[in-house]
C-alpha cells in the first residue's frame, strides 16, 4: 500500500473515533463551556481548551479570489502547551478544512464539532507529543459572517471589495482561531489578492500597490481574534501628520482626508492624557457604504464608514473613539464578552476627553448631554423588554451571541461610571489613575472584578469614604442609572429645551432661531420632539425650511427618517428608500427597519426595500434586520 494511502486511512480511523468521542450535539458545546466556567478558565463564547493550550502566534497564508468570493490557504499555530496537552480546540465557523499538519509535514488527525448557529464548530486536532506548530490547510465559505464581497457597483469606483469584520465572534469564520478576547497572539501573513488592488491588515501596511498583489504583514504586538482584520480594493493613502494617514478609494480620498485633519491632534492629545501610542502608526481606513459599524479600532487601522463624512468635521468623535480603543481595549482588553462595558465605557469616557481638549469643554458637555439622552431610552427600552438585568455593566451572555451586550449599557453607563469616579476624586487622581491603569495592564485581558480589584487597590482605599460614595458595586452588579450619576449641563442644548417647549406645543421654528446650530443641536432637537403632538403642518414646515429630507448628514437624517415613519410622513419615503439601500450601518437600519414595522402596511414596505437592499449589507446587518422582518 502507498504511504499516503495509509496515512489517509489512519486519518480516517482517527477522524472516526473522535467522530464518536464528540457526542455532536449542543449539549458538547454546553458542556465545554460549563467545564470551562467552572475551572475558571476559557471563555464562556469559545470552544477552545484555553486551560492546556495557548495559541500564541499565527503565521496566515491566504490567497482572495473574487470570483468564488473565498480566502483559501493555511494558518499556522505556534502552541504554547501544558505537557498534558494532548488535543488543541480552535473555533471555527462555516470552514472547510483541508488538511491538518505539524511541524515535520505529517498529518494530524482531526474533527469538527456540532454546528451552532452563533458558536460555530469546535475543531478539535489530536496534538502528536512533540508538536509545536500546527498547519491547518482550509477554505472559507462565501457566506463567510465576517466578510463582505463587494461587486464594483457597490463601491466608489470600478474595482470589486473585500473587508473583514470580526468583533464580536466572528473572526473564526475567516481564520480557525481561539476566538476568545481573553486570548493575545502575535501575527504575520501573506496575502495574495487580484495584482491592481491593494490588501491592507490590522497591521503594518504598505503604502501602495505593488505589480505582483502579493502583500506581507507583521503585527509583532499581541492582538485578540476580535481585532483581526483584512481589507482588499483598489485603495491609495494619503497621510495627515507624523504617524497617522487615511486608506481610502481614490474618489473618496481627498474629502477623508479634509474630514480628518484633526487626526494627528487628537492622537497627540490621547497621549498626553494617557500615555503613549504603542502601535507605532495609526491610520484610518473608510470604507464603502456598506460598512455594518461606524467604526472598528483595528489596531494600527481603524475601519470607519463614509457616513462619518459630514463635510463639516461634525462626526469625528468617532475618530476620536476608536484612537482611544488603542488604549481601552487593545492594550488593556475586555475578557470575555461579559465585561464588554470594560472595552467601551472606558473608551467613550476616553473619547470625550480628548473632544474636550480640542474642541473644548462646551463642544464636550453637548456630546455628553446626547449621550445621557440614549443611555435613558436604553434603559427604558430594555426594562420594558423584561431585560433589567442587561441594564448591569457586568453581563451574563452565556450561550447568548454576544452581540446582545452591544447596548448603550456598556458604552453611556460605562461611561458615567467613570465619570462618577472623576467626579468623586478629581480629574487630576483619576487620570493619573488611568494612565497607570493602561501602562501596568498593557497587552493584558483584565475581567470586570479585576478591575474593581485594581480600583480599590490603587485609588478607593486611599481616599476615605470614595468606596462608599461611588458605590461602585452598585453601578456595574446593578441595574438602571444609580443616584449618584453626576449631572450633565450643557448651555447649548439648555437653550433648545426652551424652543422644545413652545414647538411642542404645536409652534414654529424659524430659520433664525436655527441659525448657528451644529450637527448636535439638530439631533437633539429631533430627540426632543415629542411625537403624539407633533402635527403634519409642523413636520412640513421643518422639511420646507430646513430641507431635512433631502439632507446630508447621515445622523441627522436617520433621526428625522424615524419620525417621518412614526408619523407616516410620506414625502420622505423614497429618501428613507434611498437611505436604506445605499447605507448599510446597522445603528441606522434596526431602528428604522422596526419603526416601519410596527404597521402592517409598513412592514410590507420595508419587506419589499430589504429585498433590494439586502445584496449590499454585510451579514451582520441583514441578520439583525431578518429578525426584525420576520
Ligand atoms: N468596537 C466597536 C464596534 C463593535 C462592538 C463591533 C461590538 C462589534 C461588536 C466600535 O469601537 C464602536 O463602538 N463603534 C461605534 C462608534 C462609536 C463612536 C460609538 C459604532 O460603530 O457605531
Ligand atoms: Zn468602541
Amino acid at each position: 500500500m502507498n504511504p499516503n494511502t495509509i496515512v489517509g486511512l489512519k486519518r480516517t480511523i482517527w477522524v472516526f473515533s473522535l467522530f464518536l468521542l464528540c457526542t455532536c450535539n449542543s449539549k458538547e458545546y454546553k458542556n465545554n463551556m460549563d467545564t470551562n466556567k467552572r475551572a475558571g478558565l476559557g471563555d464562556p463564547h469559545s470552544f477552545a481548551n484555553l486551560d492546556e493550550v495557548i495559541a500564541g502566534h499565527a503565521s496566515l497564508d491566504l490567497k482572495v479570489d473574487f470570483n468564488t468570493k473565498t480566502l483559501s490557504g493555511t494558518c499556522t499555530w505556534t502552541l504554547n502547551r501544558r505537557a498534558t496537552c494532548d488535543s488543541l480546540v480552535l473555533d471555527t465557523r462555516d470552514l472547510t478544512i483541508h488538511n491538518v499538519y505539524q511541524d515535520d509535514g505529517t498529518p494530524c488527525a482531526f474533527s469538527l464539532g456540532a454546528k451552532h448557529e452563533t458558536f460555530g464548530q469546535a475543531l478539535t486536532i489530536k496534538l502528536p507529543k512533540n508538536a509545536k506548530k500546527i498547519l491547518i490547510s482550509y477554505t472559507t465559505s462565501p457566506e463567510a459572517a465576517a466578510l463582505q464581497w463587494l461587486d464594483p457597483q457597490q463601491t466608489a469606483g470600478e474595482d470589486p471589495f473585500l473587508f473583514s469584520q470580526s468583533q464580536a465572534i466572528l473572526a473564526r469564520s475567516w481564520v480557525p482561531c481561539q476566538d476568545a478576547p481573553g486570548v493575545k497572539f502575535t501575527y504575520d501573513a501573506k496575502i495574495t489578492c487580484p495584482p491592481n488592488l491593494l490588501a491592507l491588515m490590522s497591521a503594518e501596511n504598505p503604502k501602495e500597490k505593488n505589480n505582483s498583489g502579493v502583500y506581507n504583514f507583521k503585527m509583532e504586538q499581541a492582538i485578540s481574534s476580535y481585532l483581526l482584520a483584512l481589507a482588499v480594493g483598489n485603495l491609495e493613502f494619503k497621510s495627515t501628520g507624523r504617524n497617522s494617514g487615511v486608506y481610502a478609494e481614490p474618489a473618496m480620498l481627498q474629502k477623508s482626508v479634509n474630514e480628518f485633519e484633526d487626526m494627528q491632534h487628537m492622537i497627540d492629545s490621547a497621549e498626553a492624557l494617557y500615555g503613549p501610542y504603542k502601535w507605532g502608526q495609526y491610520d484610518v481606513l473608510v470604507l464603502p457604504p456598506s460598512f455594518p459599524f461606524g467604526g472598528m479600532e483595528n489596531p494600527r487601522l481603524t475601519f470607519a464608514t463614509p457616513t462619518i463624512l459630514a463635510g463639516d468635521k461634525s462626526l469625528v468623535s468617532l475618530i476620536a473613539h476608536e484612537l482611544a480603543h488603542s488604549w481601552s481595549g487593545n492594550l488593556v482588553t475586555n475578557k470575555t464578552w461579559n465585561d464588554f462595558w470594560l472595552n467601551e465605557g472606558f473608551t467613550v469616557y476616553f473619547e470625550q476627553r480628548i473632544m474636550e481638549k480640542i474642541y473644548g469643554t462646551e463642544y464636550e458637555r453637548m456630546l455628553t448631554t446626547l449621550g445621557f439622552g440614549e443611555l435613558q431610552n436604553t434603559i427604558q427600552r430594555l426594562n420594558k423588554a423584561g431585560k433589567r438585568k442587561d441594564t448591569h455593566l457586568y453581563l451574563n451572555l452565556e450561550n447568548r451571541d454576544p452581540d446582545e451586550g452591544l447596548t448603550d449599557v456598556a458604552y453611556e453607563k460605562g461611561r458615567f461610571f467613570l465619570q462618577t469616579i472623576e467626579s468623586f476624586v478629581g480629574r487630576k487622581k483619576f487620570d493619573n489613575f488611568l494612565k497607570q491603569y493602561f501602562t501596568e495592564n498593557a497587552f493584558k485581558p483584565m475581567s470586570t472584578q479585576d478591575f474593581l480589584d485594581y480600583l480599590d487597590k490603587h485609588l478607593l482605599d486611599t481616599l476615605s469614604g470614595a468606596e462608599d460614595s461611588i458605590k461602585p458595586h452598585m453601578w456595574v452588579y446593578g441595574p438602571g442609572i444609580p443616584g449618584n450619576i453626576p449631572k450633565v449641563k450643557s448651555h447649548a442644548l439648555d437653550k433648545i429645551d426652551n424652543l422644545l417647549l413652545t414647538f411642542n406645543k404645536g409652534g414654529n421654528l424659524t430659520k433664525k432661531e436655527t441659525q448657528d446650530w451644529t450637527t448636535h443641536h439638530w439631533l437633539y432637537f429631533l430627540r426632543g420632539i415629542e411625537l403624539e403632538n407633533l402635527s403634519n403642518k409642523q413636520m412640513k414646515m421643518l422639511d420646507t425650511n430646513f430641507q431635512l429630507t433631502n439632507g446630508s448628514n447621515a445622523e441627522i437624517l436617520c433621526d428625522w427618517f424615524k419620525i417621518a415613519i412614526e408619523k407616516e410622513y410620506k414625502t420622505a419615503y423614497p429618501a428613507i428608500r434611498k437611505f436604506l439601500i445605499g447605507v448599510g450601518r446597522r445603528k441606522f437600519l434596526t431602528p428604522l427597519y422596526e419603526r416601519l414595522a410596527q404597521t402592517e402596511e409598513g412592514k410590507a414596505w420595508a419587506k419589499e426595500v430589504f429585498i433590494e437592499a439586502k445584496p449590499g449589507y454585510h451579514a451582520v446587518s441583514y441578520q439583525s434586520i431578518e429578525e426584525i422582518l420576520e
